[in-house]
Parts: structure tokens; C-alpha cells; sequence
């Protein structure tokens, strides 16, 4: 659990608590408060009003004329672009699906919630979507600590979840109503691990890692496990704690080791602060991280710092794919924006949901869950998806390198 202070994250909470509760009272208890079909940008402070729980039992086929699902997300928060990418190419989903006549010819609508990088308010958040917004499928979350505590409850529910950017094993294993769209931290390590010693030839590799996070804490035995094997030594193995200030002591520790590179296998802003306390102790060590880093904050937060530094990633935005540069172009013209790809994933998990949706007998909890588990060979801008027994996808992932302040597309690495 993060220890900082966030009072805007209190007040958000408080805030969407009061909509809530008192949204169908101010309205005469009135049933049918769907706004904004197709949802809205959640205004900060306050979700989205669209549904109230006024009904009893979660309908199969809702009546009305929108199918509600539910979001939720970091949109406030140290891990804030991730929820807010995602929520920009959910969005762009939404919008074109709607535009092409919806979905079983009822238009999408969605409720959005900030849980704010917490994993309490992530049950929270999805307990409420569940029971009160009786949504029928849920996407979210992206960090996998936050995905677990919240498809635990989707779980027990019965009600589809589908992370867009989760990669810990364990969020699918949760049960038969968690999927994934993006490839796992087994596959992901491994990918570092030979880029690492295939393509840039490092014998020593330094690990500093978040144990606060599932992602973090399974990502980096992942990255050691596969360097080993690929005949690397890992000489120091330091931990963190996200939100932490002061990482010279870890720092010192790995400075005196003497690697080829450090692996922080951490969200972009804590990698961002290590990056910058590292130079400043004069260590010249390659920076080596995974998707965790995929932010424009990184560069904003670490910035020479950061220069050269090289992570895997689900998609790079000058892939010549026609999926990709049909997205980019799209959701430049709308949020003026290169997408990262936390918005490539959110758009492919919105986009994959209604196509699921389209073809399930019905939007019971089981029928859609087996509708999302047939998917195959979906054409996602971050490639080609098809759900395993698992509920996971395999994908080939991306190394960027960060140069200029950018990511720079530097080699693919499919799965083998
Ligand atoms: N894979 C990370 C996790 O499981 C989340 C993430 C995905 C972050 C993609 C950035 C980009 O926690």
C-alpha cells in the first residue's frame, strides 16, 4: 500500500460517495438517470452519473436503449496517465461503436470510477459498479495489484472483468470471469532478459524493484529467472517502496557491485526519481525497465537522467501496421496526443468486449464470459489477440528506447 498523503484522492472519494447516494434521491428516486449515452469525460471529483441501482436483479439483456459497463482506473494519483490513457481509448471505442450503431443495436454507454491507485478503493469501486450501476462487463485496472483486488470481487459476482494492461499471472487465475488482453510478466521478463544479453550483450544486471506491487515483485523474478538461464548474473537485488523519497541506499548498494545495468522493474514515477538519484550518485549503468514505465511523466520526471534507457512495451506508435496507424491517427485528431500504450490497450479491451457482446447469446455474466473466451485472432492495434485456456493473450511485446525524451521503437521480440 502507498503511504502518501492524497487529499484530492480523499475528496474525489467523498465526492463520488455523495453523488451517489444522493443522485436518485435529488431526482425523485427516478430509475432511469443514464446520462450521456456513450459517457462523458468523469468530471473530476465526481463519477459520471449514468445508471442508478434502483432495479433488483442484474437483468441478462438490460432493458432500455444503452448497454451500461463499467471502467474504473487510476485517474487521479501517482499512477494517474495510466488510468487516464486508458479512459481516452476506451472512450475513442465507445465513440466509434456508437457511431457504427452500437452494440446488439443498443448504444454503449459507461461508468467511470477513480479508485486512485488504491487497492481498497478499487473493491470499493467495483462492488459499486456491481451492485449499485448493475454494469455487465467491467475494464480495468492496469495495475495488477489493483486488477486483483478488484476482479476478486467481479469474481464472486459473476460479472466479466477484462484488464487491458495487467500482466501479473495472477489476476486471471482470480477465476473464469477475469480476462486479459495483454501478454503476462513470465513472457514480458523473459523479454528484457534477452534483450539484455542478445541485443545490447550485459553479463551483470542489477535488479531494484516495488515490493508494495504484485507486478513489480513477480516482473522482477521473471527478469532474473530468464537472465540466469540466458547465462547473466544478477550481482544485487534491492527493494523499494512506491512513494518512497530516498533511494541512496539501494543505490549505494548496487553502485558498489559494479553492473552492466539496473532493471527497475517499477510505475514511471518512482523509476523516474531512481533515474534521477542514480546520475546523481555518478551511476553510468544501462536503465532497463518494463511496461511499468510507459508514461510521458517518465521523461518529464527523470529526464536526462532517463536518456538511453530502454523498456518492453506492448506497441510503439511507429509500427507500420495499418491497425496501428489508423489508431494513432484517430486518437491524435481527438485528444492531440501520441497514444501511448496504455490508450492502444484500453481502446483493444473496449473494442474486444463489444465484439463479445455482439455474438453471446445473451449479456448474462456466463453466456459473455464464454463469448470472450472464444475470441480468436481479433485484430487489436497492439496485435493480434486470442483468449488461451488461461484467459490471457499472447503477444509479441516491443523494446523502446527512450531518446530525445521519447520512446523510440527499438526492436520486437516475439514470443517463442
Ligand atoms: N503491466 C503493469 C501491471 O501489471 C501495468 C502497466 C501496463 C503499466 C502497461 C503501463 C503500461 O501492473
Amino acid at each position: 500500500m502507498r503511504s502518501d498523503a492524497r487529499p484530492l484522492g480523499y475528496f474525489t472519494a467523498l465526492l463520488s460517495t455523495l453523488t451517489l447516494a444522493l443522485g436518485p434521491t435529488l431526482l425523485g428516486g427516478c430509475d432511469k438517470m443514464r446520462g450521456g449515452g456513450g459517457g462523458g469525460e468523469p468530471e473530476k471529483g465526481k463519477a459520471p452519473e449514468s445508471a442508478s441501482g434502483a432495479s433488483s436483479a442484474k437483468p441478462a439483456d438490460p432493458a432500455g436503449d444503452t448497454i451500461l459497463i463499467g471502467e474504473f482506473g487510476s485517474l487521479t494519483g501517482s499512477e494517474a496517465t495510466f488510468g487516464q490513457s486508458t479512459h481516452n481509448g476506451i472512450m475513442l471505442a465507445i465513440e466509434e461503436v456508437n457511431a457504427a450503431g452500437g452494440v446488439r443495436n443498443k448504444k454503449i454507454a459507461v461508468k467511470t470510477y477513480d479508485d486512485q491507485g488504491k487497492s481498497q478503493e478499487a473493491g470499493t469501486v467495483v462492488t459499486r459498479l456491481i451492485t449499485e450501476d448493475k454494469v455487465v462487463a467491467i475494464l480495468g485496472e492496469v495495475a495488477s495489484s489493483l486488477s486483483i483486488a478488484g476482479g476478486r470481487v467481479a469474481q464472486q459476482y459473476g460479472v466479466p472483468m477484462i484488464s487491458p494492461s495487467s500482466t501479473n499471472p495472477q489476476v486471471t487465475q482470480i477465476g473464469d470471469m477475469i480476462f486479459r488482453v495483454c501478454f503476462i510478466d513470465p513472457y514480458q521478463g523473459f523479454v528484457v532478459a534477452k534483450f539484455a544479453r542478445e541485443n545490447l550483450k550485459l553479463g551483470n544486471v542489477a535488479v531494484l524493484y516495488d515490493q508494495a506491487q504484485a507486478y513489480s515483485k513477480g516482473l522482477k523474478d521473471d527478469f532474473i529467472k530468464s537472465f540466469k538461464e540466458m547465462g547473466g548474473a544478477v550481482p544485487s537485488e534491492q527493494a523499494y517502496t512506491g512513494g518512497d523519497q530516498d533511494f541512496s541506499a539501494q543505490l549505494t548498494t548496487i553502485k558498489g557491485t559494479n553492473p552492466d545495468a539496473i532493471f527497475l522493474p517499477g510505475y514511471y514515477t518512482d523509476v523516474g526519481n531512481v533515474a534521477l538519484q542514480a546520475r546523481k550518485l555518478g551511476l553510468t549503468a544501462t536503465l532497463l525497465g518494463g511496461d511499468g514505465w510507459d508514461s510521458s511523466k517518465l521523461t518529464e520526471i527523470g529526464g536526462p537522467a532517463i536518456e538511453g534507457a530502454y523498456y518492453s512495451n506492448h506497441y510503439s506508435h511507429e509500427e507500420q501496421r495499418p491497425e496501428v496507424q489508423t489508431f494513432v491517427k484517430k486518437y491524435q485528431a481527438k485528444y492531440n496526443q501520441v497514444p501511448d500504450g496504455l490508450a492502444a490497450l484500453g481502446y483493444d479491451s473496449a473494442r474486444l468486449l463489444f465484439e463479445a457482446m455482439g455474438k453471446a447469446p445473451s449479456l448474462g455474466g456466463k453466456e459473455l464470459a464464454a463469448a470472450l473466451a472464444a475470441t480468436k485472432d481479433f485484430k487489436g492495434v497492439t496485435g493480434v489477440i486470442s483468449i488461451d485456456a488461461d484467459r490471457n493473450a499472447k503477444k509479441p511485446a516491443v523494446v523502446l528506447q527512450i531518446k530525445g525524451g521519447k520512446p523510440a521503437y527499438a526492436a520486437t521480440i516475439a514470443p517463442n
